[in-house]
């Protein structure tokens, strides 16, 4: 007998050149570096450059994600890009990365559970593979979060950076007796009665506008850290572990006081958790396989390690998914 999984073939990031420093954001808003890092531990962000939109992000990590797996963009039959910032309301970002890879088969479409993007995107793909609807699939998380901030609320637009990050996965048959590898668990939450606490207040139907981030920051800060470690405890007992087996804890990277309040609620040492959030800031959708692809290059994370994935933003929207690499 065997068993269906999706197992994972490589990584890529792909960051924008232009980096913003505190200091440069000082100068247009009442704020300083000092803040940023003692409340989120923010050094810099990316930005988009005019004209450079989420597709073209997404392209450049799904280009080095391919090329870390060494597979050619013609195996791809599945595309999903969790976005909160398309380049159009439609046709969905995912299929204009599909056609900038030149592929013209499978499927491509949009995900929207703002920071949670990836997390849910992964999810998708891996039920996709396991009901054979799909064999290899491109999970992209691309933002341009950029567009979307008002640069004149401190509150805000100190915190938000654009980016992405993609992961190829692949369909594999695996004896029952044999070692387990990929996506072992997911869970995904949403609870719609948060959803002003972290909103933009546009799109089509209500303004006919793309709007801006609105955020109770308090309140946000409120609910992440127990969000998050409940829905990490879930992941890791649909799996049968517990956080003792974890390798390694790669979590969104919205903010370091977060992060270090879910790992220590959690139990886990600093060192296993891969912290990016210094210098990419909050990309959305993208923080956390960019964060994965820094750990992955620089050989933290290795063929074998268990990896938990956790992501929580608007909605509210929260979810996991634990992986052996
Ligand atoms: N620079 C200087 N002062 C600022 C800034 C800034 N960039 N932003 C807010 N302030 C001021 C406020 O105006 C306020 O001043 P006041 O007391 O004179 O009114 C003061 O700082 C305190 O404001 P609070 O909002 O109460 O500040 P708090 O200590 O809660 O920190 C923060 C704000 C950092 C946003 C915090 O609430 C937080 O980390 N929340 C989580 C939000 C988050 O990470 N969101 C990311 C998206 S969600 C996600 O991805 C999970």
């Amino acid at each position: 007998m065997t068993k269906t999984r999706s197992i994972i073939r490589g990584v890529g990031g792909y960051l924008p050149e232009k980096v913003l420093t505190n200091a440069e954001l000082a100068a247009m808003v009442d704020t300083s570096d000092e803040w940023i890092q003692q409340r989120v531990g923010i050094k810099e962000r990316h930005i988009a450059a005019e004209g450079q939109y989420t597709s073209d992000l997404g392209l450049e990590a799904a280009k080095k994600a391919l090329e870390a797996s060494g597979v050619s963009a013609d195996d791809i039959d599945l595309i999903i890009v969790a976005t909160t910032t398309p380049d159009y309301t439609f046709p969905s970002t995912a299929s204009i990365v599909q056609m900038k890879l030149g592929i013209h088969h499978g499927m491509a479409f949009d995900i929207q559970a703002v920071c949670s993007g990836f997390v849910y995107a992964l999810a998708t793909a891996d039920s996709y593979i396991k009901n054979g609807l799909a064999t290899r699939a491109l999970v992209i998380g691309a933002e341009t979060f950029s567009r979307i901030i008002d640069w004149t609320d401190r509150t805000t637009c100190v915190l938000f950076g654009d980016g992405a990050g993609a992961m190829v996965i692949e369909k594999a048959e695996l004896a029952d007796d044999a070692p387990e590898q990929g996506v072992l668990a997911s869970a995904l939450r949403s609870d719609g009665h948060h959803w002003d606490k972290l909103y933009v207040d546009g799109g089509p139907s209500t303004t006919g506008t793309a709007g801006h981030v609105h955020m109770q920051g308090p309140e946000v800060f409120r609910h992440a850290v127990g969000k998050i470690t409940d829905v990490v405890y879930s992941t890791l007992d649909k799996a049968g572990y517990t956080v003792a087996d974890l390798d390694w804890f790669v979590p969104h990277q919205a903010n370091k006081r977060i992060i270090e309040g879910a790992g220590n609620k959690l139990g886990l040492p600093s060192e296993k958790v891969v912290m990016t959030v210094d210098i990419h800031a909050n990309t959305s959708a993208a923080s956390v396989p960019l964060a994965l692809s820094v750990a992955v290059a620089d050989g933290r994370i290795k063929s074998g390690d268990l990896v938990m994935l956790e992501a929580m933003g608007g909605g509210f929207t929260w979810g996991a998914s634990l992986i052996r690499w």
